[in-house]
């Protein structure tokens, strides 16, 4: 069975596939000769089990209306429309009728002409604001606070700036997150502003980060709390357009599955439930697992982090066994680190913890380089490559030192 199910005129077959694989590249697809076809094979698949592609209109049928038709039966695992021309106003009709994704086939079909990447997939809520290749986007969530999220993101992107990548660690605790105290910086750029900019475009996105060192910026959270739905409504057109600036977006969240988590989950290659072995992990993994899966999220781009594992002890993979969605998911561990950690952290020194080769700091190293690696964007530089291993040790250079060799 595949993953996709569609329908469009028999012309406009291959281009659809091209879009559908810059949303999903690893998309399975089969065509209905139907309007009536695709929503009774999607209505006959259990729960969330096939994603819906729906091409321009075929026979009167409106594409927007059996869009909104399918989101409406709710069977789908997420919906996909694509259209000629697509404007604002059928995006905005779109989003409000619960489709996930608007693609537009001209873009698709400029971009496969010249062989280049499809445009990166536009939320349905925002127009595209750019085109381009897209650079992977992990995003770390949790259903409980104080697991350490923002400890790990901080540590990953600074070793993901000491590999050469230019990398941007984005704050989605839009309340309360203090990912930028981690590298020592006074405060956060304030991603309020995104929601007063008339459109997300590269200048604005660029402006919003704030450069921690070369190849390393953050951004966000929102100056003021009460200011967060602003910027709330925006994540995924943020995230999309940052994905063309960098080489690597990392995404921390907020303890709470808020509207801007979900659409970082939608748009997330990987996304990776933390978790710190505390009395509610399980219930805290379900809870999380299970709304990602009903967010559409393949179960493929769904991973586990154990973090303050024993180095020890074996990972628990029978809490994967357990939850929706974790079946498959692949588990990464990081390591205790002890008072060391957290004073470098609290103290703004997150490079300096990269520097220190520290368990945690080592095996935050070696659980991103696997998961570049699992998606084809692990640099080429050595320590990179054995942090992938497993086997970073300790650093020999410093960051900067890193970034040279990485040219
Ligand atoms: N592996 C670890 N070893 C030692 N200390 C850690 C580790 N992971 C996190 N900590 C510490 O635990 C505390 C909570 O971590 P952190 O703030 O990263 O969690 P969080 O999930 O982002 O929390 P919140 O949900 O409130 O945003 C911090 O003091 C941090 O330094
Ligand atoms: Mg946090």
């Amino acid at each position: 069975m595949s993953d996709w199910v569609g329908f469009c005129g028999g012309e406009d077959r291959l281009l659809l596939c091209a879009a559908l694989r810059s949303v999903d590249p690893r998309a399975a697809l089969e065509f209905v000769g139907s309007a009536d076809a695709l929503r009774r094979s999607l209505l006959e698949a259990a729960p969330t089990e096939l994603g819906a592609l729906v091409g321009p209109a075929v026979n009167g049928v409106s594409s927007v209306n059996l869009a909104a038709a399918i989101a409406r039966d709710g069977n789908a695992r997420s919906v996909v429309l694509v259209e000629r021309g697509v404007t604002g106003s059928l995006r905005s009709r779109a989003a409000r009728a619960g489709v996930d994704v608007v693609l537009d086939l001209e873009s698709v079909g400029a971009a496969s002409d010249g062989g280049r990447p499809a445009a990166p997939a536009a939320p349905a809520r925002g127009p595209a604001s750019v085109e381009g290749p897209r650079a992977p986007v992990v995003v770390f969530c949790s259903g409980r606070g104080g697991v350490g999220k923002t400890s790990v993101v901080a540590t990953a992107a600074a070793h993901a700036a000491s590999w050469g990548l230019e990398v941007c660690a984005l704050d989605l605790d839009l309340a309360c997150g203090n990912l930028f105290s981690c590298f020592g910086l006074p405060g956060g750029s304030d991603l309020a502003r995104i929601g007063a900019a008339s459109d997300l475009s590269c200048g604005v996105v660029d402006s919003l980060r704030a450069s921690v060192c070369p190849g390393l910026s953050v951004m966000g959270p929102c100056g003021l709390p009460e200011a967060s739905e602003l910027a709330s409504v925006r994540a995924g057109e943020l995230i999309s357009t940052l994905s063309t600036l960098c080489d690597l977006v990392l995404v921390d969240t907020s303890p709470t599955f808020t509207d801007a988590v979900a659409q970082a989950a939608q748009l997330a290659d990987r996304l990776v439930i933390v978790s710190d072995g505390g009395p509610g992990t399980p219930a805290a993994l379900a809870r999380t697992s299970g709304l990602a899966v009903r967010l559409g999220v393949a179960r493929t781009r769904i991973a586990r982090l154990e973090n303050r594992a024993n180095p020890r002890e074996r990972a628990n993979l029978a809490l994967c066994r357990a939850e929706v969605g974790l079946e498959t998911a692949r588990v990464f561990r990081a390591f205790e680190g002890g008072f060391e950690a957290e004073d470098l952290l609290a103290s703004g020194r997150a490079l300096d913890l990269v520097e220190s080769g520290s368990p945690f700091s080592e095996s935050v190293a070696t659980a991103l380089a696997q998961m570049l690696e699992e998606l084809g964007s692990l640099p080429d530089v050595d320590q990179a490559r054995r942090a992938a291993q497993g086997a970073a040790g300790r650093r020999r250079f410093g960051l900067l030192g890193k970034r040279r060799e990485a040219r």
